[in-house]
């Protein structure tokens, strides 16, 4: 009897919800249905009995509403913190909210940022295989056996020249300095 009443309560509050729902692009306030205003706008002053028009206004300096409803006032526009390295990548609108973005040579992994983070620094030795952006970090990688970078950051490795026939006068400055250095160490003796 007990499961029955239960059964009997909820389907109650169904049929009444269900009288009690607004059509689609309407809102419920003080027991009646309301036209929603558009996003961009939000509702100054509800519908009545008398006027069945929502009163609406757009959003003002510095908020924004991004979706048709009965509000009655729209959302602040969020600030990107400097401090935490963060700049605005898309402004605030009317109708949508800033979006930030970390500054060049930073990076941020989470959706909702708060602190940015500096790009690893490839060192001399590897190479930058992907470059960092906003929202990932440079991925560094050693040079494969063979190569060399001297510089950081550097976008690729360059082979050891030892061998290379094709590039005479590279091969030949090579020896030269070689030899030279090699005098010049054992004169030092
Ligand atoms: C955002 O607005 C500021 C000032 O109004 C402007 O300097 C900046 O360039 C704008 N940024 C973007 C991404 O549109």
């Amino acid at each position: 009897m007990g499961v029955h009443f239960l059964l009997v309560a909820h389907l109650l509050i169904v049929v009444e919800m269900l009288a009690w729902a607004c059509l689609p692009g309407e809102y419920k306030t003080n027991n009646i249905c309301c036209p929603m205003c558009d996003k961009g706008r939000f509702v100054k002053a509800h519908c009545t009995l008398e006027s069945s028009s929502s009163t609406c206004v757009l959003c003002g300096p510095s908020t924004y509403m991004d979706h048709a409803n009965g509000l009655t006032e729209c959302f602040r526009c969020k600030d990107c913190d400097l401090g935490a390295g963060l700049v605005a990548k898309l402004n605030c609108t009317f109708t949508s909210n800033t979006v930030c973005e970390c500054t060049a040579g930073q990076f941020c992994q989470k959706e909702d940022c708060d602190l940015c983070r500096d790009h690893t620094q490839c060192p001399p030795g590897q190479y930058v295989k992907k470059p960092g952006t906003p929202r990932m970090d440079t991925v560094c990688e050693k040079c494969p056996p063979g190569h060399y970078s001297k510089e950081k950051n550097s976008a690729e490795c360059s082979p050891w020249t030892k061998g290379n026939w094709n590039n005479g006068w590279t091969t030949r400055y090579r020896l030269f300095f070689t030899s030279t250095r090699k005098r010049t160490s054992r004169s030092r003796q």
